[in-house]
Order: C-alpha cells, then sequence, then structure tokens
C-alpha cells in the first residue's frame, strides 16, 4: 500500500471523504472508544505560523487516540534556511507515525510528503486548509441533516486558503457552493475547475459572483473568513477599503435563508467581516465548528494510517 497524504481537499475521493465523515461522527459521539494510536505512537505538529484551534485539536485529538502529540516549533526548526525540507520530512517520518504541518506553501507541503514515509496532512497553507473543511462539513450535516444539494455561501476573500478548499471540498460532497467576492478575490481558477469537475460526479456546483447579495440568496450555510490572512498582512489597508460590502451583517443574512447557519473557520475580526451580533446570534455554529476540528482531525489521520 502506498502512503496517503491529506495535502489538499481532493486528495479524499467523494467517497472517502463521507468514510472520513461518517468516522469523524462516530469519534465524536464516543470520543474515547477508538485508540489507533495506543503504544503510544507520536504524531508530530509542526507550526511555522500562528495557531491555536489547530494545535490544541490535533494535541486534544492524538491523546484521545493513544497517542503522543509532539509540538515542533517551525521557528526553531528553522526548516529551509537550516535544513531542507527533505531532510527534515526523513527526520520526522523516523519519529513520528504521521506528520502534521502548517507553513506558507504548498510546494513544501508536496515536498515534507514525498520524502517522510508517513502520512503528512496539511494543518494550512495559503492555498488550501482542508482540515478546517472537514470540521466544517462535519457542522453543516449536522446542523442541516445532509450535505448533497446545500446551498452554501463563502463571502469575502475568495482568493484564501479557506475560498480554495471551500469549493474543492463542497464539490466534493455535492454542495452547490457560491462565491461572493470582489473582483480578483475568486479562488484559484484552476482549483475551481478542478472543483466544477468533481461536481459534475457529485452533483454539486461552483458558482461565482462579485454581488454579495446574490452570493447569499437562498442559501443554507453562509461562511465567511478573515479579509487579511496570514502572510498578506502588507495588503490590509487595500483590502479594508475594498471587503467591507461582503461584511457578514444581520442585513446581508437576511437574505439567506431563514435557518441558514453561519460559519466562520476563526480567529474572527468582529465589525470586519462578520458582525458581533452575527457571530453571537442564534444562527453562528462557530463554536461546534471549533470543536469538530477535533473529531475530524481524529478521524482522517485514523484514515490515513489505515490506508497507508
Ligand atoms: N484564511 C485564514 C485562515 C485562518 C485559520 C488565514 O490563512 O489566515
Amino acid at each position: 500500500m502506498s502512503t496517503r497524504h491529506f495535502l489538499r481537499d481532493d486528495d479524499l475521493s467523494p467517497s472517502e471523504l463521507l468514510e472520513v465523515l461518517d468516522l469523524a461522527d462516530a469519534m465524536k459521539a464516543a470520543p474515547f472508544d477508538h485508540k489507533p494510536l495506543s503504544g503510544p505512537q507520536t504524531v508530530a505538529l509542526v507550526f511555522d505560523r500562528p495557531t491555536l484551534r489547530t494545535q490544541v485539536s490535533f494535541a486534544a485529538g492524538i491523546a484521545e487516540l493513544g497517542g503522543n502529540p509532539m509540538t515542533v516549533d517551525g521557528g526553531l526548526a528553522a526548516m529551509g534556511s537550516r535544513e531542507g525540507v527533505e531532510d527534515v520530512a526523513r527526520i520526522l517520518g523516523r519519529q513520528a507515525a504521521a506528520i502534521v504541518w502548517r507553513t506558507a506553501h504548498q510546494s513544501d507541503v508536496v515536498t515534507m510528503a514525498s520524502y517522510a514515509g508517513v502520512p503528512v496532512l496539511n494543518a494550512l497553507t495559503d492555498e488550501f486548509h482542508p482540515c478546517q473543511l472537514l470540521a466544517d462539513l462535519q457542522t453543516v450535516r449536522e446542523h442541516t441533516g445532509r450535505l448533497a444539494g446545500v446551498r452554501a455561501a463563502f463571502v469575502g476573500d475568495g482568493a484564501c486558503n479557506m475560498g480554495n478548499s471551500w469549493v474543492l471540498a463542497g464539490a466534493s460532497a455535492g454542495l452547490h457552493v457560491v462565491i461572493g467576492a470582489p473582483d480578483g478575490f475568486s479562488p484559484d481558477a484552476d482549483v475551481v475547475a478542478k472543483a466544477r469537475e468533481i461536481a459534475q460526479d457529485t452533483g454539486g456546483s461552483v458558482e461565482l459572483t462579485t454581488d454579495p447579495v446574490e452570493a447569499v440568496k437562498g442559501a443554507e450555510v453562509v461562511i465567511t473568513d478573515s479579509w487579511v490572512s496570514m502572510g498578506r498582512e502588507e495588503e490590509a489597508g487595500d483590502r479594508l477599503r475594498i471587503f467591507p460590502p461582503y461584511g457578514v451583517t444581520e442585513e446581508l443574512l437576511a437574505h439567506a435563508e431563514p435557518e441558514a447557519i453561519v460559519m466562520h473557520c476563526l480567529p474572527a475580526y468582529r465589525g470586519k467581516e462578520i458582525a458581533d451580533e452575527v457571530i453571537e446570534g442564534p444562527q453562528s455554529v462557530v463554536w461546534d465548528e471549533a470543536e469538530n476540528r477535533r473529531h475530524a482531525q481524529k478521524a482522517v489521520l485514523t484514515w490515513l494510517l489505515d490506508h497507508s
């Protein structure tokens, strides 16, 4: 069997994605019943960028799986300057059963996966945030009772990791994903093309619009994310001028389905991409979403180890 990795959302086929989500539900229902890492086996968690939810949910989840979470400070490891990703991959792969890595460039997690010899999981790059999408889809299914056919509107910076991951994972799960983003801030064109190809088999779809009201019309799920992603801080001035019409306010939300749920991967900038009354309001499911990181990541880690 070759080693399976989770570097982008379409690394799982639509049917594999559902297997992982079912496992995530089972793990949520009985968090201490699954011990694939007992020994304990170690899982390396490497962070080159700020983290809260990802670090704590992986650490808690790996402990629940009977394993040992080993956090590696990306700054101290100084990958790329002190030693190359290829060498770090082989070092970590000899110590750990799997490697979880948050870093800037997707090409680096691909290199890590080529040399590690153990499953590598993308814990966020500039291009994708696939672990978040597993939690998001688990949350959508919990609240709407289904995935296929659900209309989900992502408004704001569609060109970030969350925009790319939403079109790919959403299409894989058969959702109708609508991106409402200003000109020049749509998800990557190749990613959209790939998502549309996947959607032909799953019955999903991907639509792009620059009109935030159009985007949320009829949506059962409204998603947003920070307007200034990590690594884009120098563009903050321009972005904060362009994005305000895309803020998820009570007014914008009124155009969605009355029972629509509101999602945000967090951290949230209240008063910018999401209004305080919305994130604190009855339609917000952001805390469920944050909790589900643990269950969904336990499931994908278990699944990758089982299939490698
Ligand atoms: N798009 C955001 C996600 C944070 C979890 C960022 O990359 O900063």
